[in-house]
């Protein structure tokens, strides 16, 4: 079976002017977290991006307890030279669940769970005709990847034959994946009353992959707005400039 395109999520971050939603961001994290870090790690994100504007916003205190919390612990070598490990702080990256690509292979059968920092943005799916001559100009439409990952997370189905050791998945090209379904209803407990479902789960964890992927979108459509503005304003004057300077020539 060909794979199919995924549906198109309502996301609060499309669009010229679209931001990300704190709540959704924080508990995106938290299925991060609780859920994918097992065995993804999101290596390009360091704590101290969790308290930073434009993304989840956690207070600085408590984005000091997350790493200090964290279930791995850095990785260096010793004043001995030899391999030694110590508590997170805040200006760590965010420790992986693998000490090396080896570790992951060896622990997955021999496929390594992928990084997720910039995975909202490094997946993409093809429209086809007439789709794809709206989607290559990326100002249109830049929330496929999010669209792919959620779909991802949510497309696994029973009742296919597979490979061993792969998963039937209806958006991964090929279908057959090496990550099994792993969002369950009721895996992760909210403390803001969000419902507690697998879809629920999954759009906000990929909100907070495209937050990890694109970490100054917001500044970025702020300051895009303001230079449209500017460039605006500036034509109109300029169009009088030249109405004025050129009066007498006929
Ligand atoms: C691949 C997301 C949890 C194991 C992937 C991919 C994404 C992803 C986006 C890439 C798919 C692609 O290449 O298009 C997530 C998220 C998780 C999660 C958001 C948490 C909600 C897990 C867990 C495991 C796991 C807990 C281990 C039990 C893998 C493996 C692959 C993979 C082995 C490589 C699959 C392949 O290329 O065949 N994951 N994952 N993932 N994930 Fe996860």
């Amino acid at each position: 079976a060909e794979q199919e395109n995924p549906p198109r999520a309502n996301w609060t971050f499309a669009g010229p002017f679209g931001q990300f939603d704190r709540a959704q961001l924080q508990r995106g994290f938290q299925v991060y977290k609780e859920v994918c870090s097992a065995c993804h790690s999101v290596s390009q994100l360091s704590f101290r991006n969790l308290a930073q504007p434009g993304g989840p916003q956690f207070p600085a205190d408590q984005a000091a307890q997350i790493a200090i919390d964290w279930q791995q612990k850095v990785r260096e070598i010793g004043d001995d030279g030899q391999p030694a490990e110590r508590t997170p702080r805040l200006s760590d990256r965010i420790p992986g669940p693998f000490a090396n690509v080896k570790a992951a292979e060896a622990a997955h059968g021999g496929k390594a769970p992928p990084d997720l920092s910039l995975m909202a943005k490094a997946r993409s799916y093809e429209r086809g005709f007439p789709w794809f001559l709206i989607d290559i100009f990326p100002p249109a439409y830049q929330e496929h990847g999010v669209d792919y990952v959620r779909a991802f997370l949510l497309g696994y189905e029973d009742g296919h034959e597979v490979p061993p050791g792969t998963h039937y998945n209806k958006y991964f090209p090929g279908n057959a994946v090496a990550m099994p379904n792993i969002l369950q209803d009721g895996q992760v407990t909210y403390s803001d009353g969000s419902p507690a479902t697998r879809a629920q789960y999954a759009s906000d964890v990929t909100a907070f992959l495209m937050w990890a992927a694109e970490p100054h979108m917001e500044q970025r459509k702020r300051i895009g707005f303001q230079v449209l503005l500017f460039v605006l304003v500036l034509s109109i004057l300029l169009y009088f400039t030249k109405k004025k300077v050129w009066a007498k020539v006929e």
